[in-house]
């Protein structure tokens, strides 16, 4: 099946944005290393990032078309402010699973409010680069 990995702002940064927080995995190896597990299950995972978003929304809108069966979304700080986001992953009615690096409910109050957590399948938090390879194992599990 298809899944598409998505990113919200500055995580294009990764590897040098606040080390002490998000590691010091950049965005590629990460998506490198998900593309090698996925596609070893017989998966295809498409990865998509952006500062911007409309973009994500779009990327989003897009995913109702070209077979996606499943999306894993950081959403990053749209996480607390996004319900556009929301209504985007609504719209198209993929299920996904909400991931972050860090643990937000360790961190200040404002990250302790999801957008997303209510609608998805799944949350995973906390584990830095690591959280992305658990959220794929959940959806790899869901897709077979
Ligand atoms: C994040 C947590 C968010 O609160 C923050 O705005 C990010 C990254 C994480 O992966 O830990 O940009 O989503």
């Amino acid at each position: 099946a298809r899944i598409l990995l998505l990113h919200g702002p500055n995580l294009n940064l990764l590897g040098t944005r606040e080390p002490d927080k998000y590691g010091h995995a950049t965005l590629a190896s990460i998506v490198g290393d998900l593309e090698a597990i996925a596609q070893a299950a017989g998966h295809e995972l498409h990865s998509f990032q952006s500062n911007a978003e409309h973009a994500l929304i779009d990327r989003i809108h897009a995913a109702r078309e070209d077979g996606t069966a499943f999306i894993l979304i950081n959403p990053a700080a749209f996480t607390h402010t996004s319900i556009a986001l929301r209504d985007a992953l609504l719209a198209v009615a993929l299920p996904f699973i909400e991931l972050h690096l860090s643990n937000v409910h360790a961190r200040e109050p404002f990250r302790q409010h999801s957008y997303f957590s209510d609608i998805a399948v799944g949350v995973i938090c906390g584990f830095g680069a690591h959280s992305y390879s658990l959220a794929l194992q959940a959806a790899l599990q869901r897709l077979t």
